[in-house]
C-alpha cells in the first residue's frame, strides 16, 4: 500500500520536475513533494504502522526516492543557472571588432543656418562678408559713425564700457569703418556678428544678440537700390515673395534715414498678434551713408555715394521660426535647439 502509494508519488514527481519551467516552478514541486510538509514526508509518517521487518525495506525505499528526486531536483536548478548565465553572457557580449557606431551629429544654430542664407544671396551679388572685432574701439562705435558726443546711445545705459576706454560693439556699424578703410571705394560689404547692450533682459530683449550689417558705395547708389536688395535678402529668407515700405527713421549715420518695415507674413497685412495688429512689422534700419561717414573713412563724398543696412539677425530669426523668447536663443537648451 505504502509502496504503490511510493512509486506513483515518484513517477509524478518525476513527471512534474521535468515540466517546470521556471526556478519558481521548480521550487513549487519541492516544497509540495520534498518539502517538510510535503507529499514525502506524509508518506514517511505511515512508516511507523508497519511491521518491523516492513518498515526498514519501505524506509529504504523511501530514502531511494528521496534521493533519486532531490539529485533530479539539483540538476535542474543547474539547468536553470546555466540557462541564465547563458542568458546574461548573450547579452553582454560584445564584437570589439565592429566599428563604433558614429558620435550623434549636432547641425547649425538656426542664427547661424539665417545668417549663411544672407551670405549666400550677397556673395552672389557681389558683396564680400567681412568680420569686425566684438570689442571696438569708441573712435570706430561712435564717432567716426557721426554719432555725436551727446547722444544718449553712448549713455551708461547702453554701452558696456570697458576700463581702458573701449566697449563692446553696441552695433556692427563699426564694421562699415573698417571696411572703407581697408578697401575704399567702391565697396559691397556684409559684416554678420554679435553685438553687445546694456539692457535688462526680458522676452524680447537680450544683452547680446546678432545684427547683420550691409554697406554699398559705388556712383549715383539710390534708394530704388536698397530697396531692391532688401527685398531680394528677405524674400529668400522667408522662402516667398515680401512686401517691403520704408518709414523715415534717425541714424546719425545715414540721410535720409529709414525703418524698413514687412507687410506681416503671419495675416498677409489684415492685423494679428504678431505685427501688433498694425499689418507691418519693422525688420531693419538703413538709409544712404552720410557724407560725414564717407569723408571720415577717406571716401570723397562728392564722387561716391552708397547705401547702408543693420538688420536684427537675431529678431529676423525669431520671426522667421516663430520663436516668442529670445531667451532661448542663447540658453544652450538642447530641447530648444534639436526642434530646429
Ligand atoms: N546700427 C543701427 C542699429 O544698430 C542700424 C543701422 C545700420 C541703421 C545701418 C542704418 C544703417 O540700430
Amino acid at each position: 500500500m505504502l509502496e504503490a502509494k511510493l512509486s506513483e508519488l515518484e513517477a509524478r514527481a518525476r513527471r512534474e520536475l521535468q515540466a517546470a519551467s521556471t526556478p519558481e516552478q521548480l521550487e513549487r514541486v519541492r516544497v509540495e513533494i520534498l518539502g517538510r510538509k510535503g507529499e514525502l514526508a506524509e508518506i514517511s509518517k505511515g512508516l511507523g504502522k508497519l511491521p518491523p521487518e516492513e518498515r526498514a525495506r519501505v524506509g529504504k525505499l523511501l530514502n531511494s526516492v528521496k534521493q533519486t528526486l532531490e539529485q533530479i531536483l539539483e540538476q535542474r536548478k543547474a539547468a536553470f543557472e546555466a540557462a541564465a548565465t547563458q542568458a546574461r553572457l548573450q547579452a553582454e557580449w560584445v564584437d570589439f571588432t565592429l566599428p563604433a557606431p558614429p558620435p550623434p551629429l549636432g547641425h547649425l544654430h538656426p542664427i547661424s543656418r539665417i545668417q549663411a542664407e544672407i551670405e549666400d544671396v550677397f556673395t552672389s551679388l557681389g558683396f564680400t562678408v567681412l568680420d569686425g572685432p566684438e570689442v571696438e574701439t569708441e573712435y570706430n562705435n561712435f564717432d567716426a559713425l557721426n554719432i555725436p558726443a551727446d547722444h544718449p546711445a553712448r549713455d551708461m545705459q547702453d554701452t558696456f564700457w570697458l576700463t581702458d576706454g573701449n566697449l563692446l560693439r553696441t552695433h556692427t556699424s563699426p564694421v562699415q569703418v573698417r571696411g572703407m578703410l581697408k578697401h575704399g571705394a567702391p565697396l559691397r560689404m556684409i559684416a554678420p556678428g554679435r553685438v553687445f547692450r546694456n539692457e535688462e533682459v526680458d522676452a524680447s530683449h537680450e544683452h547680446t544678440f546678432y545684427q547683420l550689417e550691409g554697406m554699398m558705395i559705388d556712383r549715383e547708389v539710390s534708394v530704388a537700390h536698397l530697396v531692391y536688395f532688401m527685398k531680394t535678402m528677405l524674400s529668400a529668407v522667408f522662402h516667398r515673395e515680401v512686401t517691403v515700405r520704408l518709414r523715415p527713421g534717425y541714424f546719425p549715420f545715414v540721410e535720409p534715414g529709414f525703418e524698413l518695415e514687412v507687410q506681416c507674413l503671419l495675416c498677409g497685412g489684415a492685423g494679428c498678434p504678431v505685427c501688433k495688429y498694425g499689418g507691418w512689422v519693422e525688420q531693419l534700419g538703413c538709409g544712404l551713408v552720410h557724407p560725414n561717414v564717407l569723408r571720415m573713412s577717406g571716401i570723397d563724398p562728392d564722387e561716391w555715394n552708397g547705401f547702408a543696412f543693420g538688420l536684427g539677425l537675431t529678431r529676423l530669426v525669431m520671426m522667421r521660426y516663430g520663436i516668442d523668447d529670445i531667451r532661448y536663443l542663447q540658453s544652450g537648451d538642447l530641447r530648444f535647439l534639436n526642434q530646429f
